[in-house]
């Protein structure tokens, strides 16, 4: 017996003792295959177990052919069989819920449906009953392993399968044959599932009760068995029948995406309004960092470095999603990568919520504390980095997380929870946070539940962390990085740079901590967190998960990533979101009342401040001085093709719009300060063949924080000639040949 539907709303279990069960046969023009159906269903009975009484109810149209009749001369009438006539062929769908109604009418626990022309096979019904111990309603299957139709025409098949693949995609259900028209019912399931309320009449009535069981939360099973064309009599199947249900299906399926839209309105409205914010900025300048992994992105291949020329203390999964937008233009697609991920984030924080919550306010909530912090440039979301890109994994992560560690939670949610885990950390390699509630939740298993448990889950964890660990490694490989190679940039040269960060320590930084901690306290998140915990104060201790653990566990990871990171740049603040965002949904599910009011106080704060502080950045934007952009408009005028460049140090993004290669493997300054702290690698570029043509500087040339420039500063006082200054930057060109020639240009 295959089981389709896991979740378990189960009813009372029918005692062992004694059950009533009873076989509704529709019938119309079956007075030659009825008899053999009766006779076989007579030796079933004898067979059955001990206490299980089986009778058989005939649910006769008028049959013209006397198929009434046949069934009150029978021997068993008034015995175990019994007949409801109609007077009017009126559609199998209604003939069945006459059926069922008397059948409930008269007391009966089983009721089974089952054709009258012998294509049902009667040996099956004890082990269909047999499944009722367990399940709400069994299917007889030709669509499970073992199951099978014979001397079915093509055509018929064809339709069969067709039939099954429409319902089953239109409406999402999971059972295999959904048009199957033998069934086992517990008596009380076709209550809860609503059967005699169904409306379907010809043959959408088997996929309608299907559906309807799914939804219901019915326990389904389905057991094999061989459906045999009837040998007498003729189909009743016809055009309009298969047409009443094609368009049925349709329709159930619209209603129920309609009631999900009324439902889910504010959050579907909130998703959109999270990417509409963000079109405006679609072509904002890049960033140095944005401008740097497009780079590093657009040409990974085989090479000499890390990803091919450049070298990044990133993983590549973060690559790989630049690598689609290098693709594809570069600023503008990557824009639209961010608007795209920042609107699934909304939608995954709101379907988290759901899972905590039946409230409406929960998913509202949730959705619009990661709308506001994820499009505020307050926490430095507009950038599209790695922390933006890492946050719907780690959503969709503990989504999973929160699956799974409910009591029928399946393996496949804790490997799906790994899965996410992993994709976050391959994203930005010190978001880890999903891997940190999962051990939350292990260690809680296996405390409230047992080590089995425990383990089990953290095998399934592993297991879906290693698919695609193994996955992505694999892939990488292909473009010539391999696991060493990322191994060395993303921990040992973390390691590395942390310990320089810290010696190195300026003034800067220590402003930049001071920026970090205003704008995180400016943004109001302090208060939406504390509403979150004294509302969300319930007295006793809640069932399920341990979600005050998980949440505390993973918002301390996540501050201590903030300030772990060393630098405090306002981007870091993005990856406190799905912490912020759990403790709110946390908070909506266990306040006693349902918290609107404060909840709309707290976001309206953080509406505020959020919308204030990005006006304040879109002015300050508008008055930048002259910089980055006026160097690489002027290279971008006086450069020649084939012409490479270097910029000391970082800020790529002068490259990237002057549209210059560079020969130096390093985009990034931290990278020189950790790996090239004494420019050797750089004296080599400068005076080797593939010296660029260009160096831009800034004022101290270069002379930086912690950079000992005595090796290659001469070389590059040998070999180039200032050409002109923008603001603070030189720009410096090879002297041999054309050196004159721009320097007049300046
Ligand atoms: N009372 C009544 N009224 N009975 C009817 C009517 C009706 O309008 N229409 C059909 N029946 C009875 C038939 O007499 C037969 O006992 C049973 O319902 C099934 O009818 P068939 O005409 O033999 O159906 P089929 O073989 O084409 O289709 C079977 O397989 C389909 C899945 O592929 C049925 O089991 C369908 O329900 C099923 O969807
Ligand atoms: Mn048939």
């Amino acid at each position: 017996m295959t089981t389709t539907t896991a979740r378990s709303r189960g009813l009372a279990t029918h005692s062992a003792g004694t059950s009533r069960a009873v076989v509704v046969v529709p019938t119309y023009n079956e007075s030659e295959s009825l008899p053999v159906l009766l006779s076989a269903i007579a030796d079933v009975r004898t067979s059955l177990p001990e206490g299980t009484t089986l009778d058989v109810l005939v649910v006769d149209d008028g049959s013209p052919d006397g198929t009434a009749d046949l069934v009150r001369h029978h021997p068993a009438y008034g015995v175990w069989l019994g007949l409801l006539p109609r007077t009017a062929k009126d559609g199998l769908g209604a003939a069945y819920r006459a059926g069922f109604a008397r059948a409930l009418e008269d007391g009966y626990d089983l009721v089974v449906q089952m054709d009258a022309d012998g294509s049902h096979p009667v040996s099956a019904l004890p082990a269909m009953l047999a499944g009722l111990a367990t399940h709400d309603l069994v299917i007889g299957s030709r669509y499970v392993r073992g199951g099978r139709t014979e001397n079915w025409p093509l055509r018929r098949r064809v339709l069969s399968a067709g039939a099954n693949t429409y319902a089953r995609s239109v409406l999402w259900l999971r059972t295999k044959d959904s048009t199957a028209g033998f069934r086992a019912w517990r008596a009380a399931a076709l209550d809860s599932a609503g059967v005699l309320r169904s409306s379907a009449d010809g043959y959408g009535f088997q996929v309608e009760n299907t559906w309807r069981s799914e939804r219901a939360g019915l326990r389904v099973a389905e057991e094999p068995i061989t459906f045999v064309e009837r040998v007498a009599g003729a189909s009743k199947m016809s055009p309009a029948v298969a047409l009443e249900a094609v368009t049925l299906i349709a329709r159930w399926r619209a209603g129920e995406l309609r009631a999900w839209v009324r439902r889910y309105a504010l959050v579907v409205g909130l998703v959109l309004l999270a990417g509409l914010v963000r079109l405006p900025f679609l072509h904002r300048p890049l960033t140095p960092d944005e401008a740097g992994f497009l780079t590093v992105a657009g040409q990974w291949h085989p090479g000499s470095s890390l990803y091919g020329d450049y070298w990044v203390d990133r993983p590549p999964l973060l690559v790989a999603l630049y690598r689609i937008a290098a693709l594809h233009g570069g600023t503008v697609s990557l824009r639209l990568l961010g608007l795209l991920v920042v609107m699934v984030s909304v939608a995954l924080a709101a379907g988290l919520a759901r899972q905590l919550t039946p409230r409406r306010l929960g998913p509202v909530a949730a959705a619009a504390t990661a709308l506001l912090l994820l499009d505020a440039s307050l926490f430095g979301g507009m950038q599209v980095n790695g922390e933006l890109l890492a946050v719907p994994f780690v959503l969709a992560g503990l989504c999973c997380l929160i699956r799974a560690s409910r009591t029928c939670g399946s393996p496949l949610w804790w490997a799906g929870a790994g899965a996410a885990a992993m994709a976050a950390a391959l994203v930005k390699q010190n978001v880890v946070d999903v891997f940190v509630v999962a051990g939350v939740v292990i260690a809680w298993q296996a405390v409230q539940r047992s080590r089995s448990h425990a383990l089990a889950a953290l095998a399934a964890l592993v297991a879906g962390a290693a698919g695609v660990l193994g996955f992505v490694l694999g892939i990488a490989w292909l473009h010539g990085t391999s696991p060493a190679g990322i191994w060395d940039a993303v921990v040992t040269f973390r390691l590395q740079a942390a310990a320089v960060i810290a010696t190195e320590a300026s003034h800067h930084t220590a402003e930049r901590a001071h920026v970090l901690a205003l704008a995180w306290l400016w943004s109001g998140v302090p208060v939406l967190l504390a509403v979150a915990a004294l509302r969300g104060a319930r007295a006793g201790r809640a069932a399920g998960p341990p979600l005050g653990w998980m949440a505390v566990g993973l918002l301390g990871w996540e501050a201590f990533g903030v300030v772990a990171g060393g630098s405090y740049w306002l981007h870091y603040l993005i990856g406190t979101v799905p912490g912020t965002v759990l403790v709110v949904a946390r908070g909506v599910a266990r306040a006693r009342r349902t918290p609107v009011v404060s909840y709309a106080a707290a976001l309206a704060v953080v509406a505020a401040s959020v919308a204030l502080s990005t006006v304040h950045a879109v002015e300050r934007g508008a008055h930048e001085p002259a910089g980055t952009a006026e160097v690489a408009s002027w290279l971008a005028q006086h450069d020649r093709p084939g012409d490479t460049g270097l910029v000391a140090y970082g800020q790529s993004q002068i490259l990237r719009e002057a549209g210059l290669r560079s020969p130096y493997s390093h985009l990034w300054s931290l990278p020189v300060r950790v790996r090239d702290p004494r420019l050797e690698e750089l004296r080599d570029v400068l005076s080797g063949p593939d010296r660029p043509t260009w160096v831009v500087t800034g004022r101290y040339g270069l002379t930086s924080w912690a950079i000992d420039p005595s090796l290659a500063a001469p070389v590059l006082r040998a070999g180039y000639v200032q050409v002109a200054r923008i603001g603070e930057w030189r720009i410096l060109h090879l002297r041999d040949g054309s050196g004159d020639r721009v320097t007049g240009l300046a």
